[in-house]
């Protein structure tokens, strides 16, 4: 299963992709990008996995997009090849996918942390937007996540200075969820995909959709779909075990039916 840049894993019901070119700090180059999305799109079709998690290594997370690979690029070259259209293809996985981060995540590196739902860095890891510092700028939806997430002002102070966050920066601005010792990401990482891979997964997929349309959609819109999602999960069988097991007093265990 493993590809050229990536190796990947299964853990009980938890997919990884663990990014695979240490020696360019896992440099996002278009081969990468393209085996991590058709990895991430089989694991979110194979009904074994549940969560799926990705991760570098302890030097880094990902260092952004190739710069030896791009530097050349003209304006016509990327218009016809459109590297960053295949990430929104990343935005369509339904699955809840979390990043587990060591060390760096900087420009596409964070692009790519931040497409994910869910982010556990190391108290050493780097955040960080330096594209500004090459002439460039975010190109891989790093303007309009970081802006979400911490807002207009702060987002343009970072992405303009180009400077790395710390993990504590990171967490107080709500860009991640939780910091951990180096030496602990992926055991915490596992242990927080384990607990969503126990949850009933068409609620998890449910509730991710309606969450994200909260950030492009106006409430009165959003709260329809919310309504829907929730009369939709009526359909399954998860629903159905879920409350008979309250009943019973039990614990619930979800088939994902
Ligand atoms: N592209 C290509 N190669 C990269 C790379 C990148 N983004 N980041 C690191 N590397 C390579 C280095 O060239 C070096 O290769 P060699 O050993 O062959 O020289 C190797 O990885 C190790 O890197 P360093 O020796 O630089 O390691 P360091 O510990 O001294 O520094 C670093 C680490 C601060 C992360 C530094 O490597 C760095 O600044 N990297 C570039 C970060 C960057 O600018 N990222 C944004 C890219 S543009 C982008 O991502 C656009 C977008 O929106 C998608």
């Amino acid at each position: 299963m493993n590809k050229e840049f990536i190796k990947v894993l299964q853990e009980g019901k938890v997919g990884i992709i663990q990014f695979n070119r240490p020696k360019a700090l896992h440099a996002l180059n278009r081969q990468m990008v393209d085996e991590i999305v058709g990895q991430l799109k089989s694991f979110d079709q194979d009904d074994r996995i549940r969560v799926i998690l990705l991760m570098g290594d302890e030097r880094a997370f990902a260092a952004g997009a190739d710069i030896d690979e791009m530097m050349d690029d003209t304006p016509l070259t990327l218009e016809f090849l459109d590297p960053f259209a295949i990430w929104d293809e990343i935005s369509n996985v339904k699955k809840p996918t979390i990043a587990a981060v060591n060390g760096f995540a900087l420009g596409g590196g964070f692009e790519l942390a931040l497409h994910c739902d869910l982010i556990i860095g190391a108290e050493n890891a780097q955040f960080g937007f330096p594209e500004v510092k090459l002439g460039v700028m975010p190109g891989a939806g790093g303007t309009q996540f970081l802006t979400k997430a911490m807002g207009r002002r702060k987002a343009l102070e970072w992405i303009w200075l180009g400077e790395p966050m710390s993990a504590q920066e990171a967490l107080h601005y709500g860009v991640i969820n939780r910091i951990v010792a180096p030496e602990l990401v992926e055991e915490e990482a596992m242990r927080l995909a384990n607990q969503l891979a126990e949850q009933a997964p068409i609620s998890l997929r449910l509730i991710k959709e309606a969450v994200y349309a909260a950030e492009d959609q106006p409430v009165r819109e959003g709260k329809k779909l919310e309504r829907k999602n929730f009369y939709l999960s009526f359909a399954s069988h998860d629903q159905k075990e879920g409350m008979q097991a309250f009943k019973e007093k039990r614990l619930p265990s979800f088939k994902g039916v």
